[in-house]
């Protein structure tokens, strides 16, 4: 399918790995010129820069400036601004409720829910001047199915849901589109990294990082595919949704689970 991105121009937050880095290389190799903003780069992601229209731009996004100053980076280096990918976000893994403090819940709403209201706020007045444009919320299946183990982090992807609802709404007549992808678990270093979901549900099950990936997870949570998402699926339909064709949706949300979320 082409998808007419060719030319435009994109914000992708949270670049150098897993989800982000994925979207980043999917809209690279459709000719779109790519800002990437995280707080360090990766080898993935300085390859991308040198072989394509990608630039890499060192940010903090959980902080005030962090995303005002990612899009004012992009636009002063291309002029204009087409697509905004609001991807980061992070979960830590909570043995209860009542262990997570102020701080640790103001962290996780600052990356994972206001990091995309400060990026859409600063991007907004550009994607207005766009003929085309549209914004990419990565939310998670969390919005809709909190989970104890995480339960600031679904409460900020709620957040972020309902944001991107309301959003599309206000912007819409203007020619903004504004969709939001949930993901069921994503083979990615949210995962992956030492410490993460892979090592805690591996030592709960006793077996590896792996198994517990390929095996203990999708039977646990009711994953109705056997398998957990790859991070190519999710970025192929944030470019579908980032891209022309899908002209005439805003305000969905598209969940991506393996048929894990059993209700309608
Ligand atoms: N993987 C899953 O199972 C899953 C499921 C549902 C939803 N999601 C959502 O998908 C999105 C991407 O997740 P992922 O799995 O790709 O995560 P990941 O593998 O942990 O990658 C996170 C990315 O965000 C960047 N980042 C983290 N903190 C940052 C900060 N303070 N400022 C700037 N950049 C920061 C990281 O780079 P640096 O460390 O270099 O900053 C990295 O590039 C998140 O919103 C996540 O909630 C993931």
């Amino acid at each position: 399918m082409e998808l007419h991105l060719k030319g435009k121009t994109a914000v992708v937050t949270g670049a150098s790995k897993g989800i982000g880095l994925a979207i980043v290389e999917g809209l690279a190799r459709e000719g779109v010129k790519v800002v990437a903003g995280s707080r360090n780069t990766s080898p993935e992601l300085d390859a991308l820069a040198a072989s394509h229209d990608v630039t890499v731009v060192a940010v903090d996004l959980s902080t005030p400036d962090g995303p005002e100053s990612l899009i004012r980076q992009a636009v002063e280096r291309h002029g204009r601004l087409d697509i905004l990918v609001n991807n980061v976000g992070a979960a830590e893994p909570r043995t209860s409720f009542l262990e997570v403090s102020d701080e640790q819940w103001q962290q996780v709403f600052d990356l994972t829910f206001f990091s995309a209201v400060r990026a859409s706020r600063a991007a907004l007045p550009y994607l207005l001047q766009a003929e085309e444009s549209s914004i990419v919320n990565i939310s998670s299946i969390n919005a809709r199915l909190p989970f104890p183990m995480v339960v600031d982090y679904s409460a900020a992807k709620a957040a972020l849901t309902n944001v991107n609802k309301a959003l599309s709404e206000e912007f819409a007549p203007q020619g903004v589109r504004v969709n939001a992808i949930s993901p069921g678990p994503v083979r990615t270093p949210f995962w992956t990294a030492p410490g993460a979901f892979a090592d805690a549900t591996a030592t709960a099950a006793g077996t590896t990082p792996q198994e517990a990936l390929d095996v203990v997870v999708p039977q646990s949570m009711g994953i109705s595919s056997g398998r957990i998402t790859e991070a190519h699926e999710v970025a192929d339909l944030a470019l579908f949704l980032a891209s022309p064709v899908a002209g005439n949706i805003t305000g969905a949300e598209i969940v991506i689970d393996g048929g894990q979320v059993k209700t309608l």
